[in-house]
């Protein structure tokens, strides 16, 4: 089996690359930019192994994809690459625009030229895996859950530039006949989470003393997946999940961004006692514009047509992801160096007045 990872220097990319190579055995190529958040180091685990190959490029640079498509001929395309981060997103919606979308549309169009070319076996057999979010869906509210049928609603400028990557997707299959397949997952965390995001940043802010800010009244509801249960999803719906079909995943972990931030602190307390508890650390800044209010994902098709299931529950995710910042200070130093955790995604109106979080309590 050959696959191509795009965005495998990432956060879930890494995590994916690294069960196709280390526990299924697979040939992989990972096509990464290392935008800010691309981190070879991330990588290193398979840096050295024969089935394991690494190009640098953009995903909009069409011709490079033409010739990294061509040269590996993959059985799979599995699409992670893009811009992640709803609060960079609101600071500015360009790499946004032009990764998810253009760099969609760049990439389908690439995968198309080749597959169309492919012999009749090895064109039905071929995949093109597009990775999204249940942000599509918007907000829920105190009840129900995002299902596959639920109507886009997107908010932010990243949610709403994913929502369009994945109607595109979608189009590709419907219109030229590629074979696509979607899933849409909730709230990841674990291993090698770039330091921008709740709880890596929680987590090392808690470590350091640093105030740990959490937006408006922080009852903001988020549905964590462990990210190596992502990983194993996404092989399984390319494997076994039917063309033009959506998947949802998600580990039915809903939880109050509060009681995520308290649990991290008591994890913490737990493995390295400190003066006063670590919950003393907590700040309720600015909220987030346009915050969407919950999120919780119904992941029976994926459950019971492709018979997935998570691993972890949150109590046993946090606890091994909180050990793993412990004991890998060489992974997240230099990030913490490039980027120091200061508040990103406010608009000018709420800029004035909004305390600057992340700095020494
Ligand atoms: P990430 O930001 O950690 O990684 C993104 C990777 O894409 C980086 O390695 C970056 O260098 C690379 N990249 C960015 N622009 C590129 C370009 N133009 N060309 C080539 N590479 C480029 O993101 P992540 O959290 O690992 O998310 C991966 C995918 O999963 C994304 O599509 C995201 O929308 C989706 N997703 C994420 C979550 C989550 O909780 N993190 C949940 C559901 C879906
Ligand atoms: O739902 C899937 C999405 O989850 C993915 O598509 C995104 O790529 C991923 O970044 C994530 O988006 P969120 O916006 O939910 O994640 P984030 O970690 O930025 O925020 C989680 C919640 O915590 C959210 O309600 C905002 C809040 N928050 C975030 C930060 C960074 C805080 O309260 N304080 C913070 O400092």
């Amino acid at each position: 089996m050959r696959v191509i990872v795009t965005g495998g220097a990432g956060f879930i990319g890494s995590a994916l690359v690294r069960h196709l190579v280390l526990d299924k055995g697979y040939d992989v190529l990972t096509i990464d930019a290392l935008t800010y958040a691309g981190c070879e180091a991330s990588l290193r685990a398979v840096q050295d192994k024969a089935n394991h190959r690494f190009v640098k490029a953009d995903i909009c640079d069409r011709a490079a994809m033409d010739v990294a498509i061509a040269d590996f001929a993959p059985d799979r395309i599995m699409h992670l690459a893009a811009e992640s981060h709803v609060d960079r997103s609101i600071t500015g919606a360009a790499d946004f625009i032009q990764t998810n979308i253009v760099g969609t549309f760049t990439l389908l169009e690439a995968a198309r030229g080749y597959w169309s070319g492919l012999e009749a076996d090895a064109k039905s057999a071929f995949r093109f895996l597009h990775v999204s979010t249940d942000e599509v869906y918007g907000s829920l509210g105190d009840e129900g859950l995002f299902e596959e049928t639920t109507p886009y609603d997107p908010s932010s400028p990243y949610s709403a530039s994913k929502a369009a990557s994945d109607h595109l997707a979608k189009a590709w299959e419907r219109t030229y006949g590629l074979p696509v397949v979607v899933s849409n997952c909730s709230n990841n965390y674990g291993p090698y989470h770039f330091p921008e995001k709740l709880i890596p940043l929680t987590i090392l802010n808690a470590m350091e003393g640093r105030r740990l800010p959490v937006y408006g009244k922080g009852d903001n509801v988020r549905d964590w997946l462990f990210v190596d249960d992502h990983a194993r999803a996404l092989d399984i719906i390319i494997e076994k999940g039917r063309v033009g079909e959506t998947y949802n995943v998600g580990g039915r972990n809903e939880r109050q961004n509060i009681d995520v931030v308290r649990r991290i602190c008591a994890v913490l307390d737990q493995l390295i006692s400190g003066d006063t508890p670590r919950e003393n650390l907590i700040e309720f800044v600015t909220d987030r514009p346009g915050h969407d209010a919950r999120y919780a994902i119904d992941a029976t098709k994926l459950e019971t047509e492709l018979g997935w299931r998570a691993h972890e529950t949150f109590d046993t995710g946090i606890e091994k992801t909180v050990r793993w910042y412990l004991e890998n200070q060489w992974w997240w130093q230099p990030l913490r160096e490039k980027y120091d955790g200061r508040r990103l995604g406010l608009t000018a109106a709420k800029i004035s007045g909004a305390p600057i979080t992340g700095t020494p309590a």
